[in-house]
Formats: structure tokens, C-alpha cells, sequence
């Protein structure tokens, strides 16, 4: 039996990007739909085994409201990982994620590894395929199959997916994008950051 090896990772992002709802998912396979703000942080943990290894994550959750940022450094001065969470459907929690790149990459531990995490992507429904098929070119007989259901909530994208891959890319960061909502995604923000944690 293999002792498992513990590793400390902080979420941040702006409020209500879903942060809480990216840790429900991947501790207990959960999703509620109004989940309330976190005061302060929350604390969780979550093993994830690789071929070589166990990881025990220990999971900061912080709260995304401004009131709460100062006490953030608290939670990432000696934490191995970060996930950096936006909102695709919200261009300012996009641009609140890359001030937290910044903050982490002066003052976090400078081994850290950061992932940064658009969350919500079952928000952008049918929307996408429609800007597809619109750029294409294709007429009427077309527009009433990509006009989303009656009921079914569906947001414009926000944050490009290609823009915000290079700015990971350019930053040193890992890139996924994930729902909290189905799940998509978020087992492999953990398992690959787990992967990028040195065994010392
Ligand atoms: P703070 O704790 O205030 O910083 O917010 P947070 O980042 O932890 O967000 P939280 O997880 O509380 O989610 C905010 C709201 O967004 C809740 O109503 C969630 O149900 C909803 N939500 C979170 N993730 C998703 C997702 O992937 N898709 C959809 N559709 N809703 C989501
Ligand atoms: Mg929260």
C-alpha cells in the first residue's frame, strides 16, 4: 500500500465562476444549482491515483467576493497547485483570473503549478453550433434546427477558447475548460495538475 503523497491547491477566481461547484463535482460527484457564496474558505480533501502514485489533494476553496481578497495569500503561500477559475460566459471574471495569475506568479511559491479553469461551458448550449453554421453560410432551412429550445438557458461565449489557450500557453499555465453542472472536464483538471507535481 502506497503512502499517499499530499498536495495543497488553492482555487481562486472571481465570485460565483463556480469554484465551490468545481470541488462538489470532483469530491463527491455533486452539483447543487444554487449553491450559496463561500465566507472565507473551505477546506476538503480528494485522493487521485496515477500509474506511479497517490495524490491527496487538500483543498483550499476560497471565497471569490472582494471583501474576502486579502486573506487569500493565506491559502496560497505554500500551496504546490493553484486552479484558476473564469466564467466562458464572463469576459471580467476572465480578466479577474489572469490578476490572480500574476499575484500567484510573484508571490506564490515559485514552483507552483497553476491551471487555469473556464467553467460553464454547458451554459453555451446550442449557441455554438449556431455561430458555426451561421459562419458558414447556410440559409433558413438551417436557422430553425440551431434556434435553442424553449426553456433551455443557453449564454453567449464570452471568453474566446483559442485566446484564452495562448494566454495559458504564453503564461506557463495548464488549460481546460469544464462544467461543474455535467461534470465535464473536471476530473482531468485534477488528475493533470497531479501529474505536474514533482515527486521530491
Ligand atoms: P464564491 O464562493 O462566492 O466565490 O463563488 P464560487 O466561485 O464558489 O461559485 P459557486 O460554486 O458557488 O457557483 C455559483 C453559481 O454558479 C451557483 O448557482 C452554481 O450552481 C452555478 N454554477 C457553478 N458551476 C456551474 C456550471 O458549470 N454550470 C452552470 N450552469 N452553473 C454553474
Ligand atoms: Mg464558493
Amino acid at each position: 500500500p502506497q503512502k499517499p503523497f499530499q498536495t495543497k491547491l488553492v482555487l481562486l477566481g472571481e465570485a460565483a465562476v463556480g469554484k465551490s461547484s468545481v470541488v462538489l463535482r470532483f469530491v463527491q460527484n455533486d452539483f447543487q444549482e444554487n449553491k450559496e457564496p463561500t465566507i472565507g474558505a473551505a477546506f476538503l480533501t480528494q485522493k487521485c491515483r496515477l500509474e506511479d502514485r497517490l495524490i491527496k489533494f487538500e483543498i483550499w476553496d476560497t471565497a471569490g467576493q472582494e471583501r474576502f481578497h486579502s486573506l487569500a495569500p493565506m491559502y496560497y503561500r505554500n500551496a504546490q497547485a493553484s486552479a484558476v477559475i473564469y466564467d466562458v460566459t464572463k469576459a471580467s471574471s476572465f480578466e479577474k483570473a489572469k490578476s490572480w495569475v500574476k499575484e500567484l506568479q510573484r508571490q506564490a511559491n515559485p514552483n507552483i503549478v497553476i491551471a487555469l479553469v473556464g467553467n460553464k461551458i454547458d451554459l453555451l448550449g446550442r449557441t455554438e453550433s449556431v455561430e458555426e453554421s451561421t459562419a458558414q453560410g447556410e440559409e433558413d432551412d438551417e436557422t430553425a434546427t440551431a434556434t435553442p429550445e424553449a426553456g433551455a438557458s443557453s449564454s453567449l461565449r464570452a471568453v474566446p477558447k483559442d485566446e484564452a489557450e495562448a494566454y495559458a500557453k504564453e503564461s506557463g499555465l495548464l488549460f481546460f475548460e469544464t462544467s461543474a453542472k455535467t461534470g465535464e472536464g473536471v476530473v482531468e483538471v485534477f488528475t493533470e495538475i497531479a501529474k505536474k507535481i514533482p515527486i521530491d
